[in-house]
């Protein structure tokens, strides 16, 4: 005689209680309500064959299974779909992204960095920007060279470190000048090292600076990689543009679903050195604010085009450093309006794990 403890220790030894909504034994009959992972056809289909066979299998032939199979929630299908491995240690992992390229995405990863850390986080950055690596150069550090230290009995590169922020580069490994020609998957092969096989230890953030635009490295990135939340960066010439929408798209689409945290304007206006409280608005005015009101997104800040900037992080010192500057305060601000929006995220959201996806097609750009 099958009893309902029965049928309900069978359910958990096959996995699928926490799919079910409430089942029912009646003599022979069982009654299961369940809710499938996805809305999609065939994955109702693949449970509901599933079950039949262990079932059958199980108690034989005599035992009627009466399924009753529903769709989750939106609520529900978007926790299913985070799925994957997190890395230890590391808290929030933030990609910074851009439609284009040369719109000051390695700048404000840099600052954003060097601010964070000040604030008191600990704070890694991992350059992934594979064709342009900047971080070497904006961080003052060309000439280092990552070692080996062993870490539980394993060797891992040991992050190097400048203003208190850990990094890692590409740029350390090949030849400053020699040209790197990457394919997708040694790209990716890369930046899993540098990721998992790294001694980055206890860090509140890790931002990621992406190449620019929606190609392979970011759909391997964001593959691999449980990123917590997205910052995008555009410029006021190009907020406008297909590009900008095409990165936050990127994101957001159904099968990927990483919370887009806001957007940075990058050189929103310009303010000349010694007008320090002028502000021009030389590519016209809330172009980023229209944007993201119609995306839904935050604007997280707003950062002028200033000559300091572009000298500091020729020189290798990020300009947020400047202590009391005006540009430190800005990017104070936009770092709090950030970790405000990643608060957000981490309420409404389960931690975000690596996102499984095969192909995406239509999603990348080529050139
Ligand atoms: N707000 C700014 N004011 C002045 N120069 C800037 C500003 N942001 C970036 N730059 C300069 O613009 C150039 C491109 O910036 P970079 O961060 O390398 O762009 P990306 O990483 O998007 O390609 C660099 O020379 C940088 O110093
Ligand atoms: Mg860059």
């Amino acid at each position: 005689m099958l009893t309902k403890t029965r049928v309900q220790e069978f359910l958990k030894e096959i996995e699928v209680d926490d799919l079910v909504q409430n089942f029912q034994v009646m003599g022979d009959d069982v009654y299961i309500d369940m809710i499938a992972h996805s809305p999609a056809m065939h994955e109702k289909k693949k449970l509901e064959a599933a079950m039949k066979q262990a079932f059958a299998t199980e108690f034989g032939d005599q035992v009627v299974l009466k399924l009753k199979i529903t769709s989750p929630e939106p609520s529900q299908v978007q926790q299913n779909q985070i799925k994957g491995k997190e890395i230890p240690g590391i808290q929030n992992i933030i990609a910074i992204a851009s439609g284009k390229g040369g719109v000051g995405k390695s700048t404000v990863t840099a600052n954003l960095a060097v601010t964070l850390q000040k604030m008191g986080f600990s704070v890694g950055v991992l350059d992934a920007d594979i064709y342009g690596p900047s971080v070497p150069t904006m961080f003052d550090t060309e000439a280092e060279k990552p070692i080996s230290v062993e870490v539980d009995g394993k060797n891992m590169m040991k992050p190097i470190e400048n203003y208190g922020v850990k990094m890692l580069s590409i740029g350390y490994f090949s030849g400053a000048n020699q040209a790197v020609v990457w394919r997708g998957p040694m790209a990716s092969k890369a930046l899993n090292q540098m990721l998992r096989d790294a001694a980055w230890g206890n860090l509140d953030f890790l931002l990621i600076d992406l190449p620019p635009g929606t190609g392979d490295i970011h759909l391997s990135i964001i593959q691999e990689v449980p990123v917590t939340g997205a910052v995008i960066v555009s410029t006021p010439q190009h907020v406008a543009l297909a590009d900008v929408k095409k990165g936050i798209a990127m994101f957001t689409m159904e099968s990927i679903n990483i919370p887009v945290l806001g957007l940075i304007e990058n050189m929103a206006y310009f303010t000349p050195e010694e007008l320090p409280e002028n502000k021009y608005y030389i590519f016209g005015k809330q172009g980023a604010q229209f944007m993201a009101e119609d995306l839904g997104i935050p604007v997280l800040g707003e950062i002028p085009l200033i000559q300091s900037i572009r000298e500091a992080g020729d020189v290798g010192r990020p300009v947020a450093l400047q202590e009391g500057s005006k540009i430190a305060e800005i990017y104070k601000e936009t770092a709090q309006k950030m970790i405000e929006s990643l608060v957000e995220r981490n309420k409404n959201l389960p931690p975000t794990e690596a996102v499984k996806i095969t192909t995406m097609a239509g999603c990348s750009t080529k050139k």
